[in-house]
């Protein structure tokens, strides 16, 4: 007779189960598709959560130059099953961008959630597809295209002028200026006001809002990019736990663009038709018979999108820039003649100048080379696809690390040292070959269709802003040098040490 001990049989149940789950978990190797082809190569990594450590360091765009110098310019990561392929070197990068451009014009997130930052409605995160090329469409005819940057250079001028008399008063009460705060101000107000027709106001806090959530949108969206690499059971659960956070911002959010919208609709009702990037979309959204039919809260999310990538970008490189110049006296002293010379000292720098002045020019690519506000960013292939003699399977996420490509030390010489002098052109001859040789190699703003579309106003910004504080006053630090010490905010490299200075003005009276 079998007598069954049923306790000790459960054990050895759970036991078996649990060997099984290690089993799985551990051992067995994930389902990548076709395996048996020449991925590139892969550093060491950890049981089940593969290389995910690697990408949780703080300066994540340090760490992964430290792991290409150690294994190779293209490598094959994963986190848990989610394959990424890190690139490191402009050459890798050029190929990716020439050979396989439409393939990677995606970037891969599972729409996340009807939030209005990377979720189902953002336009940075669409597919590359008809959506994408219509709103990509409307933003350079409206916003950032040269005919539209040109409309809207007054709204910059009126700005930027602003920003040089607050400096101004700054200057004649000695008080310090904290550059990130005026950049900051700056930035918002010169894109709210190209954007909507206006900026928003200091006095009912609006302004204050928008700043602070143009801040929470950066950090939100690098907890959800993360989380969509995690396993799908995981990733469901790290963005329930993110919900909260995530429609907290989303509904602040949507309170103050309702009511910009609801504002620009009276103007619209009363027939006073606007020209300015929301009543075009606005108008979009009530036409019937247009071309991609969008919602209000394609339009919100658009707007959304469009705070998070100027925001931090102009800001941080700007503060980027003041910082190398106060370290590099000579180049702040050269710069300084340049725009003395082409400008005078008596009107103020302004964006039509900025073709006479090729050392600014010069300096502001420096600046973004060494110090890109988006140090690392992604893409996704829809079809497997050959890189660097390896392959890369279809569904990937690429990697590319702009911070690795710009100081790969073989394509640019003394690549950690400041020097503008490399982005002078030089003899006629030479120029067409210098131009393809830096399209290659310097990736500040991406490259291909995917390619940032804020580029020429990112230079007229910056430019400007640079060019005025240069022109205007000297400044003083407390230290001898400017501590360069990198942190990453959300997605942006930024100076560990906000930048404080104190400016003195070069002028009894204020520029004009
Ligand atoms: C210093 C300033 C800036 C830098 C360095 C920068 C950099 C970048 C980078 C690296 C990308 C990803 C490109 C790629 O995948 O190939 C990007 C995308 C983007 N940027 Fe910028 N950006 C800057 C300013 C701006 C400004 C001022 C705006 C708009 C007002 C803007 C709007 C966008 C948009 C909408 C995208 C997404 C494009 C798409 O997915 O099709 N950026 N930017």
């Amino acid at each position: 007779m079998i007598i069954v001990d049923f306790q000790n049989c459960f054990i050895f149940i759970l036991v078996c189960f649990f060997s099984l789950l290690c089993y799985s978990l551990i051992f067995r190797k994930p389902k990548y598709p076709r395996l048996d082809f020449d991925l590139p190569p892969s550093p060491p990594s950890l049981p089940v959560i593969g290389h995910l450590h690697l990408l949780l360091s703080v300066l994540i765009h340090r760490s992964l130059q430290k792991l290409s110098t150690k294994y190779g310019s293209i490598l094959y990561l994963r986190v848990f099953s989610f394959p990424v392929v890190l690139v490191s070197s402009a050459s890798i990068a050029y190929e990716i961008f020439r050979a396989h451009d439409v393939n990677i014009s995606s970037r891969g997130f599972p729409p996340t959630d009807d939030s209005f930052f990377a979720g189902s409605f953002s336009f940075i995160s669409a597919p590359y597809g008809d959506y994408w090329k219509f709103m990509k469409k409307l933003l350079v005819k409206h916003l950032l295209g040269p005919h539209a940057l040109d409309r809207s250079r007054g709204v910059r001028a009126e700005e930027l002028d602003r920003f040089y008399k607050n400096l101004f008063d700054k200057a004649m009460n000695k008080e310090s200026v904290d550059i990130c705060a005026e950049a900051l101000k700056l930035s918002n107000n010169s894109t709210c006001k190209m954007i909507m027709g206006r900026s928003c106001s200091e006095e009912n806090g609006e302004a204050e809002s928008v700043r602070a959530l143009a801040t929470e949108i950066d950090a939100l969206t690098k907890k959800i990019l993360l989380a969509n690499m995690l396993r799908s059971g995981f990733r469901k659960l790290v963005l329930t736990l993110l919900r909260r956070e995530m429609m907290d911002v989303s509904c602040r959010f949507d309170e103050l663009l309702e009511r910009i919208l609801v504002e620009h609709e009276e103007k619209l009702d009363m027939h006073q038709q606007g020209t300015d990037l929301l009543d075009v979309l606005l108008a979009a959204y009530r036409d019937e018979n247009a071309e991609h039919k969008i919602s209000r809260n394609h339009i919100k999310s658009f707007f959304a999108d469009l705070l998070f990538a100027s925001t931090d970008t102009l800001v941080q490189t700007t503060q980027w820039a003041m910082a190398e110049l106060i370290n590099n006296p000579n180049v702040l002293e050269r710069l300084r003649g340049e725009i003395d010379s082409v400008v005078g000292k008596i009107r103020l720098v302004q964006e039509t100048d900025l073709p006479n002045l090729p050392y600014l020019q010069a300096v502001v690519k420096e600046v973004l080379r060494l110090h890109p506000p988006g140090p690392v960013f992604g893409r996704f292939s829809q079809e497997g696809c050959r890189v660097g003699g390896f392959y890369v399977p279809e569904k990937t996420t690429f990697m590319v690390n702009a911070y690795a490509v710009m100081r790969d030390p073989d394509s640019w010489e003394d690549p950690d040292e400041f020097k503008p002098e490399r982005f002078l052109a030089s003899p006629r001859s030479d120029q067409e070959k210098e131009r393809r040789e830096q399209a290659i190699k310097y990736i500040s703003f991406g490259s291909g269709r995917r390619s940032c579309p804020g580029e020429n106003l990112a230079y007229f910004f910056i430019g400007t802003a640079i060019g005025v504080m240069v022109q205007g006053f000297e400044w003083k630090i407390k230290e001898e040098k400017v501590n360069m010490d990198e942190a990453v905010v959300g997605l942006s490299l930024t100076m560990a040490h906000p930048l404080k200075i104190t400016p003195v003005s070069r002028t009894l009276r204020s520029l004009t």
